[in-house]
């Protein structure tokens, strides 16, 4: 039986997932910060940032197990608002859960995986980290770390058998968009134009596939024996993806711009 660790277990996708993966009959444990219960999933607490919490939670797995056959680093979080309003303490934060959460459940799981010669790692990016977002800056940023980090790491792993595959999902209808943080503070000269780029943003995310689409693709991309490197999740982005690599960088930002960061009034 195989075996998987999936972190933000208990809402959305993580949750979707779970409860997908042991229905096609995996042993399936999730991380959470806050108690969830999915039918056949084990549920684990914990805090990605927590180093401690995460290297027990996984050595707990590893000595039950014997073996981690999938690390699936889903857990992440929003934030929005302009660049200057936005406070230490919350970029800080979304750095910490989105790439050093990512960060600490891969480096306690991968001598694991060594030890058994074999293992795969995905990572939960997000489209967004293709096209840095207006107002949700920190968000690309993030994202945008994570897929970096995939693409060293796959590099560094692959002589040990140990795959790995960044997510990079489309706008998923999940509550990401009301746990989203909005700065307490915004600036005036910004507020109305934030404002309409969430409003964009929130509709898309509501109108957005379901979680249960997205478990499916993740699932196909971790039953190939040679995962792809990078994993778009919905064809228009793909189709968008595409489009940015012939696309001179600037007119892609200028139409990013149009889309998401409106003018001032
Ligand atoms: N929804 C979208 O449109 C979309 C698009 C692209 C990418 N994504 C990415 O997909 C992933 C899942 O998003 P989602 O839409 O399913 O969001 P969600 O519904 O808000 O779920 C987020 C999950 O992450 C967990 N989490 C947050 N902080 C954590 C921490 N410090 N330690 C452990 N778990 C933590 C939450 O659980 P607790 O609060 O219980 O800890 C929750 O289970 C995220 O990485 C997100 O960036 C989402």
């Amino acid at each position: 039986m195989k075996v998987a660790i999936i972190t933000g277990a208990s809402q959305g996708i993580g949750c979707e997932l779970s409860g997908f993966l042991a229905n096609k009959g995996m042993k399936v444990y999730g991380i959470a910060r806050s108690d969830f219960s999915i039918s056949n999933v084990v549920s684990l607490k914990g805090d990605v940032t927590n180093e401690e919490e995460i290297s027990s939670l996984i050595n707990h797995v590893y000595e039950i197990e014997g073996k981690i056959d999938y690390l699936i680093n889903n857990a992440g979080m929003g934030i929005s608002g302009s660049v200057e309003a936005s406070s230490t303490f919350d970029v800080r934060r979304i750095f910490e859960v989105n790439f050093i959460g990512t960060f600490l459940t891969t480096k306690y799981t991968l001598p694991l995986m060594r030890a058994n010669g074999c293992g795969k790692i995905l990572n939960v990016g997000s489209v967004a980290s293709e096209f840095s977002i207006p107002f949700q800056t920190f968000y690309s940023s993030s994202k945008a770390a994570v897929k970096t980090f995939s693409e060293g790491l796959a590099n560094e792993v692959s002589p040990y058998g140990i795959g790995v595959s960044v997510i990079l999902p489309g706008d998923i209808k999940t509550n990401f968009t009301k746990n989203r943080r909005k700065n307490e503070n915004e600036i005036d000269v910004y507020e109305k134009r934030v404002e309409k780029s969430i409003g964009v943003m929130e509709k898309d995310e509501q109108n957005g596939m379901s979680t249960l689409y997205a478990s499916k693709v993740i699932y196909k991309t971790m039953l190939r024996k040679k995962m792809p490197l990078v994993k778009v999740i919905g064809n228009k982005y793909k189709v968008m993806i595409f489009l940015k690599r012939l696309l001179p960088v600037k007119l892609v930002n200028k139409i990013v711009g149009i889309l998401y960061a409106f003018k001032k009034e």
